[in-house]
């Protein structure tokens, strides 16, 4: 029961987030320690149950990320992933200590081929290390989940078993994963009824699912799940993750809304939350939002043929199943130009749920009127690139781009120039010439910073329709991290302009200052 008495187990779903676990796993979208302390309080404010901050035992920065998540958030159970292993079960302990309310989550692969080629141990003794893992977890904790690994592609005899032995040993939630993505809902859902009418215990412990998208069914199968006696939904924000990702967690919960006639259960979250936090991972992540994404993408809402607009216009509900607002979508049709001044600037900010301080306003305030003196009018897009180039940036800049000019053209060597102010406060002029204009500004921009990476993927956008749109470059630098044993770790940076080859140099600079700030705060131990 819940503190409205209302029992939570039949009537209300739990939504567990874990964007800052497996959906920081997806390549590339290493986050910082501010980035997923941001992210959390989002989270934590749109109504998210359990944020899963982090595997402390993984690196220094996951331990931090779990502590500060644990001592910063009070809203919600904070959860820190374990192996089985007693090790990993005491450095989570020791992360989660703060929380108000600390998960620990623990277990191990159940499937013969897990079993076989990564465990390489018996069904006996895996079962045996995930009991010894659940007791150990439970003297530091009484909220303990179980995972058991590659449950879709498991014998379902032998996950009974083990789940019983689970929550025998004091799990209090069991979480069958679709790790591979292999199941479709129909398989899925019957294995979640299999598990409860095949698990005596089952009615100690809460169902939770957590399925990946490698074909595509990762929210069906979850829906499925709930629709068997599933009460905890596992999903990232636009669905990020290891592989093809995570199930999303608005197209889950808005299907739940949508569909409550079907479903018959509720969560907590506020809806109206998507649009933004979906812009904000995706910002911080630079992991782009594709158009027809359902429910947050930029065509979510947008009619096209002149049917459906003439439907629309007549009757909203003609052709929109959601309320566009429901879901936080800001209204493009609104526009801005060069006079509307501070006050309209602020004003429209606010609305889309940016309150800025003094000096964040400023920076924006002189991009938009030099957008606006390009392009005449700004929309929401376009302010939504320029607010996520100046504050989207958790991270001290090191070094900052003053000024660029490229010259090229099919008859000359593509030539660039940068002035860039450095850590001392100097500044610094270089050129240098590459096989087109973002190579040469790449290598006059190197010759200045010098950090050793490679550019292993380069993507341009433009963020609204029109010959005078603004274009986001979103880039991905591979680089070595010395303090980490010489690993290869990726960093993106996105940068927003009317010049795209400004965006470009933009971008490069954002990424490579990343990098800087990432080594700084390693060496640091931060
Ligand atoms: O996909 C998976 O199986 C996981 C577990 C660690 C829960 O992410
Ligand atoms: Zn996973």
């Amino acid at each position: 029961m819940d503190e409205d008495g209302v029992d939570i187990k039949k009537a209300r779903v739990i939504v567990f987030d874990t964007t800052l676990r497996d959906g920081e796993q997806s390549p590339g979208a290493a986050l910082n320690i501010d980035e997923k302390i941001e992210i959390a309080r989002v989270l934590e404010e749109m109504g998210v149950d359990v944020i899963e901050a982090g595997f402390p035992i993984s690196s220094p920065g996951d331990f931090k990320a779990v502590e500060r998540i644990s001592a910063e958030i009070r809203n919600c159970t904070i959860c820190g992933l374990t192996r089985a292993k007693p090790r990993d079960i005491e450095v989570a302990a020791d992360a989660l200590k703060g929380a108000a309310y600390p998960r620990i989550h623990t277990g191990l692969g159940v499937s013969d081929v897990h079993l076989q080629y990564k465990l390489r141990t018996t069904r006996e003794d895996a079962l045996a290390m995930g009991v010894n893992a659940v007791k150990l977890a439970r003297k530091y904790t009484d909220d303990i989940e179980y995972f058991a690994e590659d449950a879709g592609r498991a014998d379902p005899e032998y996950l009974y078993r083990v789940l019983e032995a689970a929550i025998a040993a004091g799990a209090t939630v069991v979480n069958i994963p679709d790790t591979t993505g292999y199941t479709t809902p129909a398989e899925f859902g019957a294995l979640i009824a299999g598990i409860k009418n095949n698990v005596p215990n089952i009615d100690k412990a809460v169902i939770s699912v957590h399925c990946h998208n490698d074909l595509g069914m990762a929210t069906a199968n979850t829906l499925a799940g709930v629709l068997n006696g599933a009460r905890q939904v596992e999903v990232t924000v636009n669905g990020i993750g290891e592989r093809a990702g995570n199930t999303s967690m608005e197209e889950v919960v808005m299907s739940l809304k949508t569909r409550r006639d079907v479903f018959g259960v509720d969560t907590r979250i506020k809806t109206p939350y998507f649009y933004s936090i979906s812009r904000l991972v995706s910002n911080l992540t630079s992991i782009p939002v594709q158009p027809n994404k359902a429910i947050v993408g930029a065509n979510a809402f947008a009619h096209s043929s002149g049917i459906h607009q003439d439907g629309v216009l007549k009757d909203r509900t003609t052709y929109e199943i959601i309320n566009p607002q429901d879901v936080g979508v800001p209204d493009s049709a609104i526009i801005l130009s060069a006079r509307s001044g501070r006050h309209g600037l602020r004003h429209r900010l606010a609305e889309l749920g940016y309150h800025l301080g003094d000096e964040q306003f400023e920076k924006v305030y002189e991009r938009f009127l030099d957008v606006a003196d390009r392009k005449k009018t700004v929309d929401t897009r376009d302010l939504e690139a320029i607010v996520s180039d100046e504050v989207g940036m958790f991270f001290q800049e090191t070094y900052h781009l003053e000024q660029v000019q490229v010259s090229c053209g099919n008859n000359s060597i593509p030539t660039a120039t940068v002035r860039i102010t450095g850590p001392d406060g100097q500044v610094y002029c270089d050129a240098d010439h590459g096989t087109g204009p973002v190579d040469a500004i790449y290598r006059a921009i190197n010759r200045v910073i010098g950090e050793p990476n490679e550019l292993i993927e380069f993507s341009v956008q433009a963020v609204t329709e029109g010959i005078d749109a603004v274009g986001r470059v979103t880039i991905r630098v591979q680089a070595e991290e010395p303090v980490n044993g010489g690993l290869r770790r990726v960093f993106s940076g996105h940068g927003a302009d009317t010049d795209i080859v400004v965006a470009s140099a933009k971008a490069y600079m954002f990424a490579l200052n990343r990098l800087i700030a990432a080594r700084r705060d390693a060496v640091n131990g931060k």
